[in-house]
């Protein structure tokens, strides 16, 4: 009999010397993430909701339970490259220049060096390709189509809707309707169809 001190979607079981090892790396890394996420105007809770609706759209799309532990590293940790970001890049209020433009396109890069040599190298390739658009119009090497890791789409998805549906700095939080008829919108150019149907189906069945 199994019980959990705190409320939790999925359990995943390891060894005891590798969850250890694990364990300790990530949980460096996940704490940079959610540091990350503040400076860059977002409540902690965004890591950990992009991971939940990553996760449940995953399920949905039948993904293997290995497929879905990588997916849950890769998604909680997807900007984890801002920290290479200059904090006043990051944190500009008015509209950034080319050049600082091209630093913020970078961070899919920073993040996926950051995880080389981790042992997370599927979840590496996850962040470097969350900003990649199904028609190459994403950065930041313009991939498209199948280049592009259905759990790459998965997270671009989740945390699309999440920037839509949250109180930004400059702008206030759109309704969950609006950001839902923005991502069909781009379904087929953006994000791959049978994403966005999974990602509104899950938010819906799991009630977020
Ligand atoms: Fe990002
Ligand atoms: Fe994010």
């Amino acid at each position: 009999m199994l019980s959990a001190e705190t409320d939790l979607r999925y359990l995943y079981f390891a060894s005891a010397p590798s969850f250890n090892a694990v364990s300790h790396d990530l949980l460096e890394l996940q704490r940079l993430a959610e540091e990350v996420e503040a400076k860059d105007g977002y409540t902690s809770e965004h890591c950990r909701r992009i991971q939940s609706l990553a996760m449940a759209t995953g399920q949905i799309l039948g993904l293997s339970s290995k497929r879905l532990y990588t997916l849950s590293i890769g998604a909680y940790l997807h900007d984890l490259g801002k920290v290479k970001v200059p904090l006043e890049i990051l944190q500009k209020p008015v509209a950034l220049s080319s050049e600082e433009w091209d630093i913020i396109k970078h961070h899919p890069t920073f993040g996926e060096r950051l995880l080389e040599g981790s042992g997370y190298e599927k979840a590496a390739t996850i962040v470097a390709q969350h900003h990649e658009r199904l028609d190459g119009s994403g950065y930041p090497l313009g991939l498209q189509g199948n280049e592009i890791l259905t759990e790459s789409y998965i997270v671009a998805v989740a945390d699309t809707f999440d920037a839509m549906t949250t109180n930004r700095p400059y702008r206030k939080a759109l309704s969950p309707n609006i950001a839902f008829a923005e991502l069909k919108r781009f379904a087929g150019k953006h994000y791959p169809q049978i994403i966005v149907d999974a990602f509104i189906i899950a938010i819906r069945e799991f009630d977020f």
